[in-house]
């Protein structure tokens, strides 16, 4: 048994993305194909370098696609239960590089009804309230508002339920327990739930009545759902969705990934420099028992924590990662410093972003889509025509 767990509900222990690729049946992304991405885009992103998108399906058809002039548009989602921490943010940064690079549309869905299905202590009111929230974070990232199309489920119900029915007959309650290990104490909402994160994936489509490639960035933990989107969406006569998975952004702790249900170990777009400070301070390291042993044998850089901070997120630089790593393992840079280097990095990141995410409280509606169902004054408008 692999002592990691990864599904679109658990994602726990040392993930293994080798064994993922595998299991998963999904292809790494190799250096010929990032030089093909680059032939288009001239700039690479570093998180494809160095591997932090790690896997895909289809891409090349995409770029195969985009090159014979038929553009494809991008397609992610968050499920609003909670706060943003850099581990959601850090999948968004490289969704925006596709946007701006390939210059396409970006649908933003926020699976309001996901988490109230999935999260026995969540409301559904609270849910909604997080969608609006949470939409603050993903606008402070600079997503080009005429390009960029975000909602919740809830406000979009009308067009979503309409396609899910076509797809949700298309799939076996069988099927739903063997890729999600659902069981028969699953509520049916969770059962339906799939069919519903699959129509944006054909959204593009719905509106221009003709079939548009779409590519789904997500972390790897969503595919089971998307494996399914590809298995139904041929069938009702649509393309099969393609998509460019990445890794998690560790937990400041030792093993696993950042986790909104605990706190310490992960960095909240909402943190204050202070707690920042403490967080990092207090986080799982590779640096030896005492400063004199890690000057003598240096520390240890593949299991450590702020390292991997730097290396997924604040430092893309790559002779500045550089520097870090042989400083590190050569006894020159004791945690402390490297600590210290990682805080002001992450403060001044989380300074820009607070101020974005103000801000996008006064265009919030320049992103949102949003179906106006109001039956009260729709009642009150048939009575007024029929006296
Ligand atoms: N299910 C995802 C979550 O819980 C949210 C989501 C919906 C999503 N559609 C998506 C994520 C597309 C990535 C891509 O976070």
């Amino acid at each position: 048994m692999p002592n990691f767990i990864v599904t679109p509900w658990e994602v726990s222990g040392e993930i293994d993305y080798d064994k993922i690729i595998q299991e998963f049946g999904i292809e790494p992304i190799d250096d010929k194909l990032i030089s093909r991405i680059k032939e288009i885009t001239s700039e690479i992103h570093p998180f494809l370098t160095r591997k932090i998108f790690f896997a895909h399906r289809d891409l090349n058809w995409i770029l195969d696609e985009y090159q014979k002039g038929n553009p494809f548009y991008l397609y992610t989602g968050r499920g609003p239960s909670g706060d943003i921490h850099l581990g959601h943010i850090m999948p968004w940064i490289f969704t925006k590089w596709l946007q701006d690079k390939f210059n396409v549309e970006l649908w933003f869905q926020l699976t309001d009804d996901e988490k109230f299905l999935f999260n026995q202590s969540l409301s559904l009111e609270d849910a909604y309230k997080y969608s609006y929230d949470n939409a603050l974070d993903i606008i402070a990232l600079g997503f080009d508002p005429k390009n960029t199309f975000i909602f919740s489920d809830i406000d979009l119900a009308g067009t979503l339920y309409r396609n899910a029915l076509k797809i949700a007959k298309k799939i076996t309650f069988s099927t739903i327990k063997a890729t999600f290990g659902l069981n028969n104490s699953a509520n049916i909402g969770q059962i339906f739930y799939t069919s519903i994160q699959t129509v944006p994936a054909i959204i593009k489509s719905l509106i221009e009545g003709r079939n548009v490639p779409c590519i789904i960035p997500h972390a790897v933990d969503q595919d089971p759902h998307f494996r399914l989107s590809r298995d139904v969406l041929p069938k009702l006569g649509y393309y099969k969705p393609a998509s460019i998975q990445c890794m998690f952004l560790p937990s400041l702790q030792q093993g696993g990934k950042m986790s909104a249900s605990m706190k310490h170990t992960a960095i909240f777009t909402k943190d204050t420099p202070d707690i920042v400070k403490k967080k990092v301070n207090n986080a799982f390291t590779g640096g030896q028992a005492s400063a004199k042993i890690q000057r003598e044998l240096g520390g240890n850089p593949s299991i450590c924590s702020v390292y991997k901070y730097h290396f997924m997120f604040f430092t893309l630089d790559n002779d500045e990662i550089k520097i870090i790593h042989s400083r590190c393992t050569g006894g020159d840079l004791l945690c402390g410093e490297c600590k210290n280097n990682l805080i002001q990095k992450i403060n001044k990141f989380l300074l820009k972003h607070q101020e974005q995410r103000e801000k996008a409280k006064d265009i919030i509606e320049n992103y949102l889509l949003k179906e106006k169902v109001d039956l009260k004054s729709i009642i009150k408008e048939k009575m007024e025509k029929s006296n």
